[in-house]
């Protein structure tokens, strides 16, 4: 097959398809919301921070690409429900979900404080689920849907910088993923789930000086923290028709952290 035509068939993996990804202003979600549609998907790019939303949006538009940014709350089920009827009425109905939105809080277990709990579970967990459900009527009436939601490490052992209450809502994630793709497989709609290790984003800057993470990096078999282009890809593998027989799991994508020697 000649180069030109194979690049061509990667390179429109989405094309005519409408995606939502949240916690797009930034890290992870934003390079998913780059790599969608830069394979021609329609994308909208939904955080709680509009300004980094509308940035991202300008961006994939700069390359020739479509995107509308969208602030949203995915803890607060009125403020999803008004991004996801926004995005219909502009883009029609919805064919891929990434729930990429999350934070991360590293205090120890014994000193939550209740808030700081439900907070993480909210952001981490709950808007997962809000979204998915809000997106569900959707993706039923299209006929077809992928949804990927994004877990963590944490979630498969323990994290490494998060607290009890991220390992818990990780923890969550992955078992809403596989309890969603059962519900949902009938609706021919695949849920799954991806596990990062230490990805390079603000988040994980945030929570680390240079030298905690040098300590990470020498930690890891590979060497090196994640690019989020290298969850991204994966991401937009689970979406695209490729995958069509894949629901219910979970991918780990960590460097080598999770071997077992
Ligand atoms: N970076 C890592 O090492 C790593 C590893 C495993 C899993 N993850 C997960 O990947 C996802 C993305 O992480 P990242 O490192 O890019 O983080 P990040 O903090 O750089 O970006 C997260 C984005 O989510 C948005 N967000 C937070 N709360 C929100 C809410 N309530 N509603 C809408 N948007 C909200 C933020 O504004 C931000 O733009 C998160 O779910 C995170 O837990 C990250």
């Amino acid at each position: 097959m000649p180069v030109e035509e194979k690049e061509g068939d990667v390179s429109a993996r989405f094309v005519g398809r409408t995606a939502i990804v949240t916690g797009a202003g930034r890290g992870i979600g934003r390079a998913i919301a780059e790599r969608l549609a830069s394979e021609g998907g329609r994308v909208i790019v939904g955080d709680i921070d509009g300004t980094a939303a509308r940035a991202t949006a300008r961006g994939i538009r700069g390359t020739g690409g479509i995107a509308r940014a969208e602030r949203v709350d995915v803890t607060r089920a009125a403020s999803v429900a008004s991004m996801v009827r926004r995005s219909i009425d502009q883009f029609g109905d919805i064919d891929v979900l990434v729930n990429n939105a999350g934070l991360l809080r590293s205090t120890r277990a014994a000193d939550i404080p209740a808030a700081e709990w439900h907070l993480v579970l909210d952001a981490n967990l709950t808007g997962a689920f809000l979204v998915a459900h809000a997106v569900y009527p959707s993706m039923r009436r299209r006929g077809a849907g992928r949804i990927v939601n994004i877990a963590s490490m944490a979630g498969r052992a323990t994290s490494t910088l998060g607290g009890a209450h991220y390992t818990a809502a990780k923890a969550g994630v992955l078992g809403l993923s596989r309890h969603l793709a059962r519900e949902w497989a009938p609706d021919n709609i695949t849920v799954n789930a991806v596990s990062p290790g230490i990805v390079d984003t603000p988040m994980v800057r945030d929570a680390t000086d240079d030298s905690r993470r040098e300590a990470i990096r020498a930690s890891i078999p590979l060497k090196r923290l994640a690019d989020p282009a290298e969850i991204a890809a994966l991401v937009c593998f689970l979406v695209s028709d490729e995958a069509a027989y894949i629901t219910g799991t979970n991918v780990d994508i960590h460097g080598g952290e999770l071997i077992i020697a």
